[in-house]
């Protein structure tokens, strides 16, 4: 049998493909391209297609005999999700209906849900457990807090199980140095800063040094793609054992400063890297730090690369070989 990756030549995706493939998982993969890559696709049998496009999905599962899904198909950028919430609504929540509709339709009860802490909003306290508050400050994070709450309704009415992974700040790339991180246009922290040794911007902008942490910056909790691939497959392996749903936080645990992230990425490329202070960005709250000891505990997840040298050292080494990302 087959496990269906929705979203599977995207950062995140195509890590876990590969995850799955090297534990010797069948893997089908659907990606409309619109933000993957098929070059990350090293693997598995990629589908080329939309969700929604029920003809499409029809000959997905005809085609192959899939047990369970796990689902990154979505946009996630705050910022472009505060200009376009239409897409946003469009792409993440009728998407991710489509999908129910067609495993509903095929007899598939079992889906791992790429979720985020930007369902949490602004904080109440440090680090953030499960149950804290959700209060999305972005409709990006409203999106997918939606889908939560769609996939608790699907579980109760038509037995679908779930396991929704809430992610922090997900950087780093396979150790192999073959797949990394490409989105257009790049927005996140890590691989704008390692622009600059790559000659491609002349200085790094950090959005706002008046935030209540030790040196004003934006606090984050940065986590090794790799180690977010391996908590799917053992939310996946929980699913095929005890099929509860059931929610977890993902990130180490530790945060980190704009400038400390800023000053890890100079040792680690030993170039100077430049870097200007300018206004806040909207809508980023101070601090985000997880607390992942629920999967810790329940599903024994230990993250093996949680350094923020090995996590921006991946990056570089992938960057430094792919200075034009997938593009040729
Ligand atoms: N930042 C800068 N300069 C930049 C880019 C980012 O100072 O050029 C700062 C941001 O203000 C923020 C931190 O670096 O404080 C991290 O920013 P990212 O854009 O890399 O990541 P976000 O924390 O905004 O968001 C990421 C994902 C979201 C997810 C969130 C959960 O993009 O999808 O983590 O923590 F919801």
């Amino acid at each position: 049998m087959s496990i269906l990756v929705c979203g599977g030549a995207g950062f995140i995706g195509s890590h876990t493909v590969l995850e799955l493939i090297n534990r010797g998982e069948e893997v089908v993969i659907v990606d409309n391209l619109i933000t993957g890559h098929k070059e990350a696709v090293l693997s598995g049998k990629l589908y080329i297609g939309n969700l929604c496009d029920s003809e499409f999905m029809d000959k997905v599962f005809k085609e192959n005999n899939i047990e369970a899904v796990i689902d990154f198909a979505a946009f996630s950028l705050v910022s472009e999700s505060v200009k376009q919430p239409l897409d946003y609504y469009e792409n993440n929540v009728y998407g991710t209906l489509c999908l129910l509709k067609k495993m509903k339709e095929y007899g598939i009860n079992k889906i791992v849900f790429s979720s985020t802490a930007a369902i949490y909003g602004e904080p109440e306290s440090i680090p953030i457990k499960e149950d804290d508050r959700t209060l999305p400050t972005n409709p990006y994070g409203e999106t997918k807090l939606a889908v939560e709450r769609m996939l608790k309704w699907c579980d109760k009415a038509y037995g679908i199980k779930y396991v929704a992974l809430r992610y922090f700040n997900v950087a780093g790339a396979d150790l192999s140095g073959r797949i990394g991180e490409d989105h257009r246009p790049e927005t996140h922290l890590i691989p704008l800063i390692l622009q600059v040794p790559l000659g491609k911007r002349d200085k790094v902008t950090i959005f706002g040094d008046d935030y209540p942490t030790k040196d004003g910056t934006c606090i984050r909790d940065y986590i090794h793609v790799i180690d977010l691939a391996d908590a799917h497959i053992r939310a996946l392996n929980k699913l095929r054992k005890d099929n509860t749903s059931t929610i977890y936080n993902l990130g180490n645990g530790e945060g980190f400063t704009v400038k400390e992230v800023i000053d890890v990425a100079r040792k680690v490329t030993g170039h100077p890297i430049t870097s200007v202070v300018a206004e806040r960005r909207e809508g980023d709250p101070a601090k985000l730090v997880a607390s992942s000891e629920k999967i810790i505990r329940e599903l024994k997840w230990i993250p093996k690369h949680n350094t923020l040298e090995e996590i921006i050292e991946t990056a570089w080494n992938w960057h430094k070989n792919h200075p034009n990302g997938f593009l040729h």
